[in-house]
């Protein structure tokens, strides 16, 4: 493990601490990457979530400001001998509040939302087979009330939600009953073959909103992406500055007090290990030369002497 981190004496300071510094980066880094990748993931499950969830509020909101605002004035229109109003169902205005919104921005246009429903009075809500498995889902567990998931298609990885339509009140069958019982106008708007047959309480569709998830997740991996390039380069710096300082304060001065003390083995009188006035580590160690190369002297000088006749 000494060896492994570069503390065992076996190479030179600058590449033990060089080894160090790179297995402590390398270690923080990968563990860096493991929780942020999942620290960011839930935060893109989170968004997509949020969003899905706004979206099918909305959808909701209009469905009952229209049932409660707009139905009221405009639903005994449909009782005379004009055309269909159909302004007046909550499901068409939903739907065409969705079209406009779809229509505002191209980043909208992967979004959707369906009234997704096994017999429709309006054909474009046909379920598909996708969609007939979650109304199933809901006609057979009549109390759940949400069901979300994820849905690969061709055009991309999507979240929905969907929640079950119920014919919640005897209003409803007025019109999805059967037919002699629908304003003369629908059928002539819509026919009366379709979305007949209703039953009080009966799960007929679901309402599904879908968001596409791959856009957020490339999201989510930009971040990941830009945050550890940050963590490198911050590492970098570090290790930058890290050999700059043990340099300046370790390498050079050990260096020159090396060169001094060679040569004070030889001439100890023409040698000065400036250093001694520092205060740090390498002015002991600069002191206790100075006081080797003092007592070098005084041995040589004493040798001299005693050589002499
Ligand atoms: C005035 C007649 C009328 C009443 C009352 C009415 N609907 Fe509808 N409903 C329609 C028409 C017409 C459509 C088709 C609208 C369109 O073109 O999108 C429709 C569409 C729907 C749809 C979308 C699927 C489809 O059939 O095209 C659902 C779901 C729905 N209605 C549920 C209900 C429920 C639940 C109630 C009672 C709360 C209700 N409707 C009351 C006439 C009515």
């Amino acid at each position: 493990m000494r060896s492994l981190l570069g503390g065992d004496g076996s190479r030179p300071l600058r590449q033990q601490l060089s080894l160090t510094l790179a297995l402590v980066f390398s270690g923080s880094i990968l563990v860096a990457i493991l929780l942020l990748d999942q620290l960011f993931g839930w935060q893109a499950k989170d968004l997509i979530n949020q969003r899905s969830g706004f979206f099918m509020d909305t959808m909701l909101a209009v469905r009952e400001y229209t049932s409660k605002e707009v139905n009221p004035v405009v639903a005994p229109l449909n009782q005379g001998p004009g055309a269909f109003r159909p302004e007046a169902v909550p499901s068409y205005s939903a739907t065409t509040v969705f079209e406009y919104l779809r229509g505002a921005k191209p980043d909208y246009k992967q979004y959707s939302y369906r009234e997704a429903t096994l017999n429709p009075t309006n054909l474009k809500d046909k379920a598909d087979t996708f969609e007939a498995g979650v109304v199933e889902s809901f006609r057979s567990s009549p109390t759940q009330k949400v069901i979300t998931g994820e849905r690969s298609t061709p055009l991309g990885s999507f979240h929905y939600v969907a929640r079950p339509i119920r014919v919640s009140g005897e209003s409803c069958l007025a019109c999805h009953s059967t037919p002699d019982r629908a304003p003369r106008s629908q059928l002539l708007a819509y026919g009366d073959t379709n979305g007949f047959g209703w039953k009080l309480d009966e799960i007929v569709g679901a309402q599904i909103v879908s968001v596409p998830q791959d856009t957020v997740f490339q999201a989510k991996r930009q971040s990941l992406m830009a945050t550890v390039l940050l963590l490198a380069l911050v590492f970098v710096v570090v290790a930058l500055v890290t050999n700059s300082v043990l340099n300046r304060l370790i390498l050079r001065p050990m260096r020159l007090i090396s060169q001094k003390a060679e040569e004070a083995s030889v001439t100890p009188t023409s040698v000065s290990f400036t250093e001694k006035s520092r205060m740090d580590e390498i002015g002991h160690l600069a002191k206790s030369f100075e006081r080797m190369k003092q007592s070098l002297a005084i041995s040589m000088q004493m040798l001299k002497d005693r050589q002499k006749p």
